[in-house]
């Protein structure tokens, strides 16, 4: 029965791990996929995530069925985390919120749902560059992509007059997918007065935005500070679609904690979208699972330990920060005659190296640190024992 299938290829991220696994040099780095390394290279589980599961685990909850949507007390602290505390938007009850398996969850069903019920241009216009997954999920589901402008590799940069003008030509009604901050793969995020600019062409071609946020408090570690360019384009009058997860920020990547939220415009639209996003969950799912979405929910919804992950989310973030200077130094020093400053300019957990395909490759053969085809590392896997070598191995590969 399944003789003609032909092999696929390995997935361009997690495919790196794969392969970093199977190397068994003591130097080796992985800096391939989005993943928080503490500083001595270890996962890291979050001290508001250990109280949460101290909570949960007194409390010996059952294991029945979660509801279709997900657990109610979840949903509205995760729309309320993203929106803000006082969004007119959930004060009138106008989104409907769903609870996820993670950001890509968010993602399939928030496109597939698209696929059926929208009524105006079933296009999709995507950042060039934009992370893999999402030109993958457009083709698994035959919503057809296109891209704006997004990058300037000449100054590694937001191209903002590029995306202002390929957005300008965009199709009346179509869908366009923004990052609401540390842009992947580049690390790169509008300004917000650019933001601004944004969402008025957005507004002016009618286009739906369709926001992935997959890591807020990554980019500035502010979680208000990370929303503000969804939390502007709701006030500015967009019914936006959002993704959320909370991999990153929570550190919960395997427990596939995320989130879909359509804003609809009123109340009576968003209840009879949701009667119909449970439709496509049921008959994909079922219903979502338990256990992530309990830490997220038991963490915001109590004070001690809120304040606690917005401590934790800092410490990831400035860590990154300062792998980030300590890289770039490092690079500089070895006498590297190229610029580097992209390094601390750019946000969040990636960085866009500018490095070629073959400069990559050298790198993961000669050096044994692993990271995307595309030039992308994640600082995230850097740490203050690695970084030396890391940067002996740009230096060497791009002089
Ligand atoms: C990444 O871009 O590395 C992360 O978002 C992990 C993933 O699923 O690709």
């Amino acid at each position: 029965w399944w003789g003609h299938i032909q092999m696929g290829p390995p997935d361009a991220i997690l495919g790196i791990t794969e392969a970093f696994k199977k190397d068994t040099d003591p130097k080796k780095a992985n800096l391939g996929v989005g993943a928080y390394r503490d500083d001595d290279g270890k996962p890291y589980i979050l001290p508001s995530v250990r109280k949460a599961e101290q909570i949960l685990f007194n409390a010996a909850l059952n294991h029945e069925y979660a509801p279709i949507s997900g657990d109610p007390e979840y949903t509205a602290a995760v729309a309320k985390l993203a929106f803000g505390e006082n969004s007119k938007v959930l004060e009138e009850k106008s989104n409907c919120t769903v609870q996820t398996l993670s950001g890509t969850g968010a993602l399939r069903l928030g496109l597939e749902f698209v696929m059926k019920h929208y009524a105006k241009n079933k296009e999709i216009w995507l950042p060039n560059p934009t992370w893999g997954n999402h030109h993958q999920i457009c083709n698994m589901i035959n919503l057809p992509f296109k891209k704006y402008r997004y990058f300037d590799p000449k100054t590694n940069g937001f191209d903002i007059e590029g995306a202002k003008a390929d957005i300008c030509k965009i199709p009346e009604g179509s869908i366009i997918l923004l990052h609401a901050c540390a842009h992947n793969p580049t690390g790169v995020d509008p300004s917000m007065d650019q933001w601004r600019q944004l969402s008025e062409i957005i507004q002016f071609k009618k286009l739906l935005p369709f926001f992935d946020m997959a890591y807020q408090g990554f980019a500035t570690g502010n979680v208000d500070g990370d929303a503000a360019a969804v939390r502007l384009f709701v006030e500015d009058g967009h019914q936006v679609v959002l993704c959320q997860s909370f991999a990153k920020n929570m550190g919960l990547y395997g427990e596939r904690a995320g989130a879909l939220t359509l804003c609809c415009g009123t109340a009576e639209a968003a209840a009879k979208t949701m009667s119909q996003v449970k439709i496509m969950i049921r008959t994909m799912y079922s219903n979502p699972p338990l256990y992530g979405a309990r830490l997220v929910k038991t963490i915001l919804t109590n004070d001690e330990l809120r304040s606690q992950w917005l401590c934790d989310v800092k410490l990831m973030a400035n860590r990154i920060i300062t792998m980030r200077q300590k890289l770039r130094e490092g690079i500089e020093s070895a006498g590297n005659k190229h610029s580097w400053r992209h390094i601390t300019d750019q946000i969040g957990m990636f960085c866009y190296t500018g490095l070629k395909p073959e400069q990559v490759e050298r790198l993961t053969k000669e050096f044994h640190v692993y990271l995307t085809k595309d030039g992308r590392i994640s600082v995230a896997g850097v740490t203050s024992k690695n970084v030396a070598h890391i940067a002996a191995g740009i230096h060497k590969v791009s002089s």
